[in-house]
């Protein structure tokens, strides 16, 4: 049960039971903590400065960045507790949230008293530190989400998205800062991107190559069954930018696999398919991608305005109160794999959870979704959340009855710094 402190906002923690004097004394002191942290300015970064910062590594600059890590991630989660603690108060006591409260609470405190690196030593011991927490918050998406579509009747659309966005953006950049450090410090480079030979710093790989990338995923995508549009790349295949690859594969793998899906079923019973077609578009400050499908395009009757797809609000998006919706989200909320971050995982997933023989061919009953992730519909949200975390944009255009034109739009330079949100 939720208890108050003197702030007539939630406790810091979430006390089981009688509060004593004595733990109450201690909550309103780490609630104070937290204010102390929220009240300090995040340090925001840009892709440029992470790749500087990471080029030349040696110890010192290794220890200085794991102390900017340990430093920066509890200004940054205090900040969001703040946010969370602003929440009405029925929808932060739903039990889903709560329990994502309860994870940045923990992670905040652990960071908090996290005592400074000094050495190599010391530093490994502060990257073992972090892999578990990453893991320890690998469902947090899918239970917010979830938390925040039951919560959904109790809060405004505008201030239900920008909560979340704020939470998924935040939580985007804790990551990218931990992974980086940790990929920074992993002199064997094992999860970085040595072992395929491509240029990298930590986790941004600087030559990207976007047409490898839509190859990748299309054929990631295509390996679901037989029968699936091609995919046509066209324009400036040759561009290379420096961008974090997990990124653009992301949302790259969740456009093709909403344009295949969408072309498949619109298709249904022909003889052959009409391709999809990405289009790649290096500007001076920008790395833009198209794709295009027809996959006959969005119906006014199921969606107000193509931004209401991004939106997590039931108002503005009916489906995310869906029985199925939820259902999905709840199984893979209380896995323990949670969301997939990279769509190499996705592709595990979805082979684990395909009933036997689905889909055989593109005749198959494409009513019957059976993978979670589809199901959540966090992946076209997540691509926007992706996008525009250094900056970018994700814009949808639909003709309907006949199909649809993503535009996926990324700054080249490396230069903008984080969104404001995190
Ligand atoms: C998250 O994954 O939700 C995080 O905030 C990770 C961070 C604490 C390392």
């Amino acid at each position: 049960m939720l208890k108050l402190v003197r702030t007539a906002r939630p406790c810091p923690r979430l006390a089981r039971g009688q509060a004593t004097a004595l733990s109450s004394h201690r909550l309103f002191y780490q609630n104070k903590q937290m204010e102390l942290y929220a009240a300090r300015a995040t340090n925001r970064l840009t892709l440029r400065q992470l790749i500087f910062f990471g080029r030349a590594m040696d110890p010192e600059r290794l220890i200085k960045s794991a102390n900017y890590v340990r430093t920066e991630l509890p200004v940054r989660i205090a900040h969001r507790l703040r946010d969370m603690q602003k929440l009405p108060f029925i929808v932060v006591t739903q039990e889903d949230i709560a329990k994502v409260y309860e994870l940045y609470w923990t992670a905040f405190e652990k960071f908090r008293q996290y005592p400074p690196i000094v050495t190599m030593e010391d530093n490994a011991a502060f990257c073992h530190f972090l892999t578990n927490i990453l893991r320890e918050h690998s469902s947090v998406i899918p239970v917010l989400t979830l938390g925040l579509s039951l919560a959904s009747p109790h809060l405004p659309p505008d201030d239900l998205d920008t909560f979340l966005r704020r939470m998924l953006i935040s939580r985007i950049s804790r990551r990218v800062l931990t992974e980086h450090h940790i990929a920074l410090s992993e002199s064997d480079g094992k999860k970085t991107a040595a072992a395929q030979g491509e240029p990298h710093v930590g986790i941004i790989f600087t030559g990207l190559n976007v047409q490898r990338c839509i190859d990748k995923c299309a054929g990631l995508v295509r390996q679901r069954g037989e029968g699936w549009p091609q995919v046509i790349v066209e324009g400036h295949v040759d561009t290379t930018f420096a961008y974090i690859k997990e990124h653009l594969e992301f949302i790259i793998f969740e456009l093709l696999k909403n344009a295949m899906w969408a072309t498949t079923s619109h298709h249904r019973g022909a003889s052959s398919l009409p391709p999809i077609r990405a289009t790649i578009a290096a500007g001076a400050n920008e790395v833009s991608i198209r794709i295009s499908d027809q996959g006959g395009g969005l119906s006014h009757t199921s969606v107000e305005a193509t931004s209401d797809l991004f939106s997590f609000s039931h108002i503005r998006n009916a489906a995310r109160l869906d029985d199925s919706r939820i259902g999905a989200l709840r199984t893979v909320s209380s896995s323990p794999h949670g969301l997939r971050a990279t769509v190499d995982e996705q592709v595990v997933r979805w082979r684990e959870n395909l009933p036997n023989g689905f889909p055989q061919d593109a005749g198959a009953d494409l009513g019957m979704e059976t993978e979670d992730d589809r199901r959540m519909g966090i992946g076209l949200p997540m691509s926007n959340i992706f996008a525009t975390y250094f900056g970018g944009s994700l814009e949808l255009v639909t003709l309907d009855g006949w199909g649809t034109d993503v535009y996926l739009r990324l700054p080249k330079l490396g230069t903008n710094l984080e969104g404001i949100e995190v």
